[in-house]
């Protein structure tokens, strides 16, 4: 298949299934550089297992996936690899910050071993998302609001084609996840399509698309059914 440029991912029936059984239906989903989207659905529905597709981490049973007009089906592994270094930043759950670094250091990490070279990029993004005075910290004395913007930071360095982020909000007060939403906006201000999922209505309000997951099938989410998902009581995935 070949997409445009002009458009940052392409998935068509993407589908996965653990040796569970459980896993992702189907999710048909198209992202435009410089778009922002959120993912709601309850715990269980396949949100991070989305994300681990669109990522790369994990390779689809079925459907087609395209990022930057890359066909992602016809790569050999390290082809894959490659891809996902380059255009794809990804904000994990549990963040994976390397807690004996700094936060420059973990920025910079995103290029790999030689941080020195790209001390002066981190440290300038870092000051963008309003993180400068806190650039020398060790990540271990960061708030949680502080660390979830050193990994939007890590993940947008590249300035890669789609940033994704795992309940990138989960566990914030109102003000931090205000810093983190707009780190994540100015990703997609610089040109990355920003998926991200969240349990966090207001925070899905933000995104200029809203999608809905339930029992691991994507849709469109109007008002009505974004409603009913995030209000169900469940807690994090
Ligand atoms: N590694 C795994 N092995 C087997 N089943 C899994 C694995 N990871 C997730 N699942 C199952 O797949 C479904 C979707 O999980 P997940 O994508 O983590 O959902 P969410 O992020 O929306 O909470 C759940 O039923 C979950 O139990
Ligand atoms: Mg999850």
């Amino acid at each position: 298949m070949t997409t445009s440029p002009q458009v940052a991912l392409v998935a068509q029936r993407l589908a996965f299934t653990y040796a569970s059984g459980a896993g992702l239906k189907r999710a048909d989903l198209v992202l435009a550089p410089g778009e922002t989207a959120a993912v709601e659905g309850p715990s269980g529905s396949g949100k991070s297992t989305l994300l681990a597709l669109l990522g790369l981490i994990l390779t689809p049973a079925a459907g087609s996936l395209c990022i930057g007009g890359t066909d992602t089906g016809a790569l050999a592994p390290s082809e894959r690899d490659l891809l996902r270094r380059r255009e794809i930043g990804i904000v994990l759950q549990d963040l994976g910050l390397l807690t004996f670094l700094n936060a420059w250091e973990n920025v910079a990490a995103a290029f790999g071993p030689r941080l020195g070279r790209h001390r002066s990029n981190a440290r300038d993004l870092l000051g963008d998302l309003g993180m400068a005075e806190l650039a020398d910290r060790p990540v271990a004395e960061l708030s949680g609001g502080q660390r979830q913007r050193v990994a939007v930071a890590r993940a947008a360095v590249k300035q890669p084609v789609l940033v994704l982020a795992d309940e990138p909000t989960s566990g914030l007060d109102p003000k931090n996840a205000d810093l983190v939403m707009g780190s994540l906006r100015s990703c997609a201000a610089q040109g990355a399509a920003v998926l991200l999922v969240t349990h966090d209505r207001g925070v899905a309000e933000t995104c200029g698309r809203r999608y809905a997951l339930d029992g691991g099938v994507l849709s469109a989410a109007s008002m009505e059914n974004a409603r009913s998902v995030s209000t169900r009581k469940e807690g994090p995935a």
